[in-house]
């Protein structure tokens, strides 16, 4: 059995985004986001966070959640962020929702649709309204095991590293441009809550940095 705390490369991500992403702060105007969120609800805290501690250059306009016991909504009202819910099962087509999420960000004044943990399939009607600036997490090393059950697939398969993706969010799930990715070592008695854990916490490393480097990559932010 391999002792985690003894073997410190085992907790250390390889970042392949670049280090400039945090330059983000340099450009001045600050981001105006709207999060997607539908569980926990720990991405949305580490972009909050990450705002709090001055090393992203933005500001949280509103949290939309579709699941009323999303734990998210709590974190928003500790943090003091509004947050609204759109229940998805008042709306009968995805359309529908969508173009409810749209209306709630554009009133809010969110520039950046960030989908935290949002369990939704999303349709043109949102895409289209944030050309290119959808971003999204998953926790897998993309294009390996995209959709649902990301981190069982990966066991599964016997891969030997695991990890998160940012990317830009397109029509095909999960399958936009990749942003950002982290690497994290699988181990031998791993189950797919152990390797969770620890895929979670690089995901909030890279998710601000990745909203950084979008922003550092867009005409007008
Ligand atoms: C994350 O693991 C993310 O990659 C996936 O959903 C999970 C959301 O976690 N899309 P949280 O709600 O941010 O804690």
């Amino acid at each position: 059995m391999i002792e985690r705390d003894r073997v410190p490369e085992l907790n250390t991500p390889a970042f392949i985004s670049p280090d400039r992403s945090w330059e983000a702060l340099a450009i001045g105007q600050t981001l105006r986001l709207g999060v997607l969120a539908s569980g926990s609800g720990s991405n949305f805290e580490a972009i909050a966070r990450a705002i709090d501690r001055g090393q992203l250059n933005a500001e949280i306009r509103v949290l939309i959640y579709n699941n009323p016991q999303a734990k998210a909504a709590d974190r928003a009202a500790k943090w003091g962020i509004p947050s609204v819910l759109l229940d998805h099962r008042e709306f009968k087509r995805r359309e529908e929702l969508d173009r409810e999420i749209v209306a709630t960000l554009k009133e809010y004044g969110a520039k950046w649709t960030i989908m935290a943990g949002w369990m939704r399939i999303v349709t043109p009607v949102l895409i289209d309204a944030f050309p290119d600036r959808i971003l999204n997490i998953h926790p897998s090393l993309l294009p390996s095991f995209p959709g649902i059950r990301a981190i069982e697939q990966a066991l599964n398969a016997g891969v030997k590293v695991a990890g998160c993706t940012v990317h830009r969010v397109s029509l095909e799930v999960d399958c936009g441009p990749i942003l950002a990715q982290a690497v994290v070592p699988v181990l031998e008695d791993d189950t797919p809550e152990t390797l969770h854990a620890r895929i979670q916490i690089q995901e909030h490393e890279i998710f601000p940095r990745a909203i950084a480097l979008a922003a550092l990559q867009s005409q007008n932010p």
